[in-house]
């Protein structure tokens, strides 16, 4: 389903992730990471930690923040963020559940393959 310039793309069940953990999905080109909190709120992240490409979906999950496995960089769920001023944000995903509780991640229908995401990940 598309809406705007972005289109709506279902990766799996909301139950497949147990809470305060994450998973890798891919999406077409895309490799994104789906966080599920342990309050129960579900967030989407480019799978590539922007510093030096840590596999963000193996991180720990602090409230709303994910910790990357690398070097332990926090990175704020809602906006992407990092907590360290010198590390570029990293791309955040709108996501929808359904009411059957299926996880539906929003691809902006710009990004057509993962060449066109890489400079955004690494020009801030
Ligand atoms: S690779 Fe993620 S903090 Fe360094």
């Amino acid at each position: 389903m598309s809406s705007g310039e972005i289109t709506y793309v279902t990766v799996g069940p909301v139950s497949a992730i147990p809470p305060g953990m994450g998973r890798a999905y891919h999406v077409g080109p895309h490799r994104i990471a789906v966080f599920r909190t342990r309050s129960g709120r579900v967030f989407a992240t480019a799978q590539r930690c922007p510093h030096r490409g840590g596999p963000l979906a193996d991180g720990m999950l602090v409230g709303e923040q994910v910790v990357c496995p690398l070097h332990a960089f926090r990175f704020d769920l809602h906006t992407g963020q990092c907590e360290q001023s010198h590390v570029c944000p990293v791309q955040t995903y709108p996501v929808d559940i359904t009411p059957e509780g299926w996880i539906r991640i929003g691809i902006p229908t710009r990004f057509r393959s993962s060449e066109d995401v890489s400079p955004l990940l690494t020009s801030c």
